[in-house]
């Protein structure tokens, strides 16, 4: 029954990457302890998609992944599993950026205020931001993981990760055009592999030296990479803004 739904939800995911990881393998279970699973509805189906913890209080995903009744369950390696470690949160405030653009996917990126801290514990840590002039360059190795497809056609419940190589932006302004800005996002994946984020990873972090460079956003609909996903480094200032916004009003 479970897996033929969700079987069903990625069939049904639209052209952006709901979530998944194709030629990655099973991640250590609690290696990723940022790694947040994320369920939402959006109207007559329940999708999912990927995010990380980047306080005890806020998870950072894709602006794409915005529906009703949001959830997240922290401390996760088998989601469809009763765990020791998960904590299942209710998000209390979706705030997706102001100039997300829902045909093009521009600024796909959104904080998710929890209705609760996250108990911090050796399955559940934050993950850190860059700072100012912490680039990635074309070449340098990062990963990516999520709960999304493994196989175009085949699904998983446990933790899959990938290593993907940061491309030049020219390799996705040629595949996606206008669609591509090098300024908010960054080209990933070796277009000569069978590697990639795919269905059900999206809003997922791109990891670079221990640092989240990247959030999944989408690519082609056939799964190949590289993909496009957003440069955390220019959303910045609207991280912190957006939090400590937040954060005051609580204690109106
Ligand atoms: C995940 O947990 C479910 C429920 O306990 C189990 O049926 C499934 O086989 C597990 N998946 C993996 C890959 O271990
Ligand atoms: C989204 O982007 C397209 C292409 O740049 C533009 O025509 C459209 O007005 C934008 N939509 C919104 C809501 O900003
Ligand atoms: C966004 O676009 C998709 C397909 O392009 C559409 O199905 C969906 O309803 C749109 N969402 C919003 C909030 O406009
Ligand atoms: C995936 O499944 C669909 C429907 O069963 C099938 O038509 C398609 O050929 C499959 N694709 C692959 C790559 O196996």
């Amino acid at each position: 029954m479970q897996l033929v739904f969700l079987l069903l939800a990625f069939l049904l995911s639209p052209g952006a990457e709901a979530g998944k990881i194709i030629g990655g393998c099973e991640a250590k279970p609690h290696s990723r302890p940022y790694m947040a699973f994320v369920r939402f509805k959006i109207p007559e189906k329940t999708s999912r998609c990927g995010g990380f913890l980047v306080r005890e209080d806020f998870v950072l995903t894709a602006a794409h992944c915005l529906g009703s009744k949001i959830n997240v369950i922290l401390g996760a390696h088998n989601v469809t599993k009763v765990e020791e470690t998960q904590q299942h949160i209710p998000v209390r405030r979706a705030i997706p950026h102001d100039d997300y653009n829902n045909s093009t996917k521009a600024n796909d990126i959104m904080l998710l205020q929890l209705e609760r801290k996250a108990t911090l514990s050796t399955a559940v840590r934050t993950l850190k931001l860059p700072v100012r002039g912490d680039q990635v360059k074309p070449g340098m190795t990062c990963s990516v993981a999520g709960w999304g497809r493994i196989q175009v056609n085949r699904s998983t419940d446990t933790l899959h990760e990938v290593e993907l190589k940061i491309q030049k932006d020219e390799v996705c302004k040629s595949l996606y055009e206008d669609l591509y800005n090098n300024a908010i996002q960054l080209c990933v994946g070796d277009p000569k592999k069978e590697e990639t984020s795919f269905k059900g990873d999206s809003g997922g972090p791109l990891v670079c030296n221990n640092v989240a460079q990247g959030i999944v956003s989408f690519g082609k609909k056939n799964g190949k990479p590289p993909r496009v996903y957003v440069k955390i480094l220019s959303y910045l200032s609207w991280i912190k803004r957006t939090m400590k916004l937040y954060k005051l009003q609580r204690s109106d």
